[in-house]
Formats: C-alpha cells, sequence, structure tokens
C-alpha cells in the first residue's frame, strides 16, 4: 500500500538518540527514510545509537544542536544538505518536576523555550525546505488534557504546544503540509527511571488502562510513523492519544 510508505523520505527527529525519540528514528529509517536524529547533549546516548544503526544498516545521520540557540535552530536546517525535509518530529523536551508552588518563571520560561518556544523557531525555519505532502509531528503528554502531579510546568508548555500545532494546521493546510500532535502515556524512558517514585507511577498508570500495562515506545513510534505517511491524509491538527486507553476508560474490571 504506498500511502504506507514512506521509502525515500527525509526525516528529522528532535531528541532522536533515546528514549522515544530513538525508536522514532529507527522506526523511519527502518521503513526506508533518511533520518537526521538531532540530540543536545547526551554524547553516551547518541555514540551506542550510532553503533545501533551502522549495526541495522540503515540510514540514520546524528547532530548535535541546542535548540534553545538560534545556531541551534539553524544547524537544524543546515543538516538537511538536499535541501528537502519530508517529515519534522519534534520530541524534545525538558522538565521540571516541583508542585506550581515551587516553581519559578526561570523554571517556566526553560521548559517552554525547549518544549513550544523552540518547536515553533524550528517549524518556521524548516518551511521552506517542505513541500506539499511534507508532515510535523509533535510529541505531546497527557499533562495538556488534565492535570498530573508535579506536572505544572511540562503540563503547560504541552497544552500550548498542542494549541500551536491546531493553529499550524489551519493555517500550513494550504501550503500541503500536514500537522499533528500524538500524546503517548506514561513511558520506560530515562527520564521516568530518573523519578524518585518511578514503580508508584508505573502501577497506577497500567493499573488505569484497560491494557493493564504501559504502552511500548514501538507502539507510539508506529503512529508517528503512519502519521509522517500519505495514509494519514484526511487527519489535520490533531492530537492522536497512545495511552491503552487510560483517558478514555474508568472501568475497575
Ligand atoms: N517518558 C514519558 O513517560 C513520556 C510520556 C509522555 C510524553 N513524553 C514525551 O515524549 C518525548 C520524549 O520523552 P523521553 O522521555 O523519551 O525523553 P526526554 O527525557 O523527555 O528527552 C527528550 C530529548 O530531548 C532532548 N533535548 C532536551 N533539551 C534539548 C535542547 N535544549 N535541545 C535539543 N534537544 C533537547 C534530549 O537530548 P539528549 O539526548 O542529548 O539529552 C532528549 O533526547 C518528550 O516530548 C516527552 O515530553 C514522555
Amino acid at each position: 500500500m504506498k500511502e504506507f510508505d514512506i521509502s525515500g523520505k527525509v526525516a528529522l527527529v528532535t531528541g532522536g538518540t533515546r528514549g522515544l525519540g530513538r525508536s522514532i528514528s529507527l522506526q523511519l529509517a527502518r521503513a526506508g527514510a533518511t533520518v537526521h536524529a538531532g540530540y543536545f547533549n547526551n554524547e553516551t546516548a547518541a555514540e551506542t545509537f550510532r553503533k545501533e544503526v551502522a549495526e541495522a544498516g540503515i540510514r540514520c545521520l546524528t547532530f548535535k544542536a541546542n535548540l534553545m540557540t538560534s545556531s541551534g535552530i539553524q544547524a537544524c536546517h543546515d543538516q538537511i544538505a538536499s535541501g528537502r525535509l519530508d517529515a519534522l518530529v519534534y520530541n524534545s523536551a525538558t522538565g521540571v518536576h516541583k508542585p506550581l508552588h515551587d516553581l519559578t518563571q526561570r523554571h517556566l520560561a526553560t521548559v517552554w523555550q525547549v518544549n513550544v518556544g523552540a518547536f515553533f523557531d524550528l517549524a518556521v525555519k524548516v518551511l521552506p525546505l517542505m513541500q506539499p505532502g511534507a508532515r510535523i509531528v509533535a510529541i505531546s503528554s497527557e499533562g495538556a488534557h488534565r492535570a498530573v502531579d508535579h506536572y505544572g510546568a511540562i503540563g503547560s508548555s504541552k497544552g500550548a504546544l498542542e494549541a500551536l500545532c491546531r493553529q499550524m494546521a489551519a493555517e500550513w493546510a494550504g501550503r500541503g503540509i500536514g500537522v499533528n500532535v500524538v500524546a503517548p502515556g506514561l513511558l520506560r524512558t530515562d527520564t521516568l527511571a530518573a523519578l524518585p517514585d518511578s514503580e508508584r507511577r508505573v502501577q497506577a498508570e497500567a493499573a488505569q488502562s484497560p491494557l493493564r500495562r504501559l504502552v511500548s515506545l514501538d507502539e507510539v513510534a508506529r503512529v508517528v510513523h503512519f502519521l509522517c505517511s500519505a495514509a494519514s491524509d484526511g487527519i489535520v491538527g490533531e492530537t492522536i492519544v497512545v495511552d491503552g486507553g487510560k483517558r478514555v476508560s474508568s472501568l475497575s474490571v
């Protein structure tokens, strides 16, 4: 089915060498895309990723860029040497896990800069590289839709990210560019492991999900793949929730 085919496409995945971004980069590259996977400062993860890619024989190039700086945004643009970008996946994020009364404007400014401001700068920067049929997919989270413990800074940034994507989707549909959001449930990544109560969160998430487990990174990556393909042409400005049914269910059996 050619509508699902993304072979020969050029994709840029931010935060693309570890965690969910790694799974997205590998998914798109295994499907035949040339993937440019950006990272910020985790050299160890980037090196591991490079070895994995070399062993798999897929086309996945890594590059370092701090998206909080204009030179980092420029580096993303310049990385696309072919001058044509078919898919931008904005997966980078940062966070400060504190209750609102312990947050400062500085915390908010940093989180919002990486999670929303840099996405805006990058999307506008690479827009001239995108032809009709190109896609933008941003990664959000549950906190965009409801209050989550110690998640005020991140959740509010993700809410803004989704609103911005809806606006982009409407404004850029006329250019033939599709913009959508994927909002995963809790994922087993380094970020989760670093939280002091990570196992409690995993148990709670699994208990609230009809699947009785967390969704996997690959399950989320496959939805991103779909949104990067022509098969998703009719989906415009939507947020696709991939949380195993937690959002739509309150069943206890
Ligand atoms: N983990 C979860 O439970 C969960 C649940 C729902 C949604 N999400 C979302 O899924 C996405 C991936 O989450 P994750 O847990 O895999 O990873 P993460 O810890 O949130 O980090 C994502 C990536 O962002 C990059 N990054 C951070 N600051 C940056 C900057 N200034 N410039 C460029 N890149 C920067 C990091 O680069 P380095 O590798 O160099 O550090 C990292 O690869 C995020 O958008 C997150 O909000 C996560």
